[in-house]
């Protein structure tokens, strides 16, 4: 039907006859001239009826935005003057039409191409809103990262195996997706949330390298970067240790981005869980803001200090902290500080206290409205002392139960780097975050897995009963790009005996352990290869490598934040 795509005529098929096949874009009518752009997947291309040479005239006058038609014509090159200085601008392709097919008309489309449209209406009318250019782009970019994925593991001697999709739950933190059984009344299938046990299943068998572009599915709250159904890159190795998977991602990592963004990266650095979250109050560090957490706890906790931080509650455990604004007090204004306060209040933040340094000399400082304190000059001496702070500067200091004072801030930091342009969003900045300790302890008290429940103790603990839990450093990494977790993975455990240890710590009773796990248990019986895995999250890859600000800009058919889908109206 067509002999050239819109996007790819080049100057050199001048006075050569094309086909081409696509959409209307624009439409403008002269008295005797039709410019119409022409829209596929490539780009478009403008092409023109003329009334005295061409009989379809008629028919092109009929055109509106979104028909769907062929057009004959002949490639002719337009130069753009520049009138006043006489040169030539640019040179643009134009098609002399002198043949039309209307394959389809259209009704009037309920989106702007040209306008940022609301959501609701693009995931309505999905297959009109991935006409747009950016999501073409968009879907063209994904699917050349799955293949590069693809080439890139087979180079490396890896089996792409598909595991099950009717299943029985894997515990990854989320509610399970369940589907009915017709054949067994009151028992469902739980869809997969990774396929976690199945891949560990294939190293038992011999697989030696697996890995999946695989789909999983979670029931929990969403945000721009969570889909109830998402795809993973799952990756799994016998006989390695994490070193040998940090490096192997390292070289995929630098290849997709080498060629899509056409960007060398640095090797990707390690940063210890400790570490990023004394720093940034954070697991998933977003590095292009300079800006770090000035530890002010030793100079305040522990001392008789509470008639500055009245709030605080003497028995839990709490954190002082700061974040450095160079020159804030010159730029930050109080309006702004004002929106900064309810931000936090919207964190739950009982109080920040906001000090603008005005003459250290003389310690002469202006405390902004976030709350109305006096600091003594003994005081101030010591926050002095602690941040290094200049005058000009700006200081935010938070003073709460650990957990929350690193949200406040670390949230704060994100939210400042933004605004004040302090955040370089030109730059990568991907992180491996090691050493996280194998347990936390939930809101009811009870130990839960960081990661998931078969991920190995970093050392070689013999009876993990003995110790206390939460010291245990786990083998866990995750890879964190630009503030957004792009993968986790692990050294799994290859002994039944530890496996049990730790569904017992988790106080997953023996009978839950039986029915959930038996079969995974049994397996472990059998030769169990020392082995490792990760899996990247394929969709947030290609958000950040596509600059959108949600995956569901980089998934064909997403669900709203609500888990529906608009378009199809399920669940139904
Ligand atoms: P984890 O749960 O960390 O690990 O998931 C791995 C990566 O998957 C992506 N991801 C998501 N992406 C979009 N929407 C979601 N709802 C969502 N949930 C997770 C993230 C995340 O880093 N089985 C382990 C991996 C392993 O140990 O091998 C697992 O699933 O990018």
């Amino acid at each position: 039907m067509r002999t050239k795509y819109c996007g790819e005529i080049k100057l050199t098929e001048i006075n050569n006859i094309i086909t081409i096949c696509g959409w209307v874009n624009k439409i403008r009518i002269l008295k005797n001239i039709i410019f119409i752009n022409v829209r596929d997947i490539t780009g478009t291309v403008q092409v023109i009826f003329n009334k005295q040479y061409n009989s379809y005239f008629s028919s092109a006058l009929m055109l509106r935005n979104d028909f769907c038609v062929q057009i004959k014509g002949l490639v002719t090159i337009k130069k753009l003057i520049h009138l006043q200085e006489n040169v030539l601008k640019k040179k643009i392709i134009e098609i002399v039409a002198f043949k039309l097919k209307i394959f389809n008309n259209s009704l009037p489309i309920p989106l702007d191409y040209n306008k940022k449209n609301k959501e609701d209406i693009r995931f309505k009318f999905r297959y009109l809103d991935l006409r747009r250019r950016k999501m073409l782009k968009n879907i063209q970019i994904r699917s050349t990262i799955t293949t590069l994925i693809r080439k890139f593991f087979v180079n490396k001697n890896f089996l792409e195996i598909e595991t099950p999709i009717l299943t029985k739950s894997t515990p990854e933190g989320a509610s399970d997706y369940l589907v009915n059984s017709r054949l067994y009344p009151g028992k469902h299938y739980a869809l997969p949330q990774s396929p976690q046990l199945f891949k560990q299943l294939l190293m038992i068998s011999g697989i030696d390298r697996y890995y999946q572009i695989a789909k999983c599915f979670r029931d929990e709250d969403l945000r721009s970067d969570r889909q109830p159904e998402f795809t993973q890159i799952d990756i799994e190795i016998a006989f390695k240790e994490t070193d040998f998977l940090h490096n192997l991602i390292n070289d995929l990592i630098h290849k997709l981005w080498l060629s899509i963004k056409k960007t060398k990266l640095k090797k990707i650095k390690k940063m210890s869980y400790t570490d990023s979250m004394s720093k940034y109050g954070t697991d998933k560090p977003d590095l292009r803001n300079p800006i770090q957490f000035i530890e002010l706890s030793n100079i305040f906790l522990n001392k008789n200090y509470e008639n500055l931080f009245p709030w605080l509650s003497s028995n839990k455990i709490n954190r002082i902290i700061a974040i450095n604004i160079q020159n804030g007090a010159k730029f930050i204004t109080s309006k702004k500080i004002n929106i900064y306060k309810n931000f936090l209040k919207k964190l739950k933040a009982n109080q920040c206290i906001c000090i603008k340094i005005m003459d250290i000399k003389n310690y002469i400082v202006k405390i902004d409205q976030i709350i109305n304190i006096k600091i003594n000059k003994k005081v101030l001496k010591k926050i002095f002392s602690y941040t290094s702070v200049n005058n000009g500067d700006l200081l935010f200091i938070v003073a709460e139960k650990i957990n929350l004072a690193n949200k406040i801030l670390s949230e704060l930091r994100l939210r400042i780097g933004i605004d004040f342009k302090i955040t370089d969003l030109k730059k990568i900045c991907p992180i491996w975050i090691i050493d996280f300790p194998l347990f936390k302890r939930d809101k009811k008290n009870n130990l839960k897995s960081v990661h998931h429940p078969f991920t190995s103790p970093k050392y070689s603990i013999k009876n993990i009963t003995s110790i206390n839990p939460l010291e245990i450093i786990s083998s866990a990494f995750d890879l964190v790009i630009n503030g957004y977790e792009i993968g986790g993975g692990s050294q799994r455990i290859n002994n039944n005996e530890i496996q049990n240890q730790i569904f017992d710590l988790l106080k997953i009773k023996k009978n839950e352990q039986k029915e959930k796990f038996d079969f995974f248990l049994k397996a472990l019986q059998y030769g169990t290869p020392p082995h490792a895995g990760l899996a990247l999250g394929l969709d947030r890859l290609t958000m950040i490598l596509t600059d959108s600000n949600t995956i569901t800009d980089v998934i064909a058919f997403p669900k709203t934040n609500s888990a529906t889908c608009l378009m199809t109206g399920a669940p139904c």
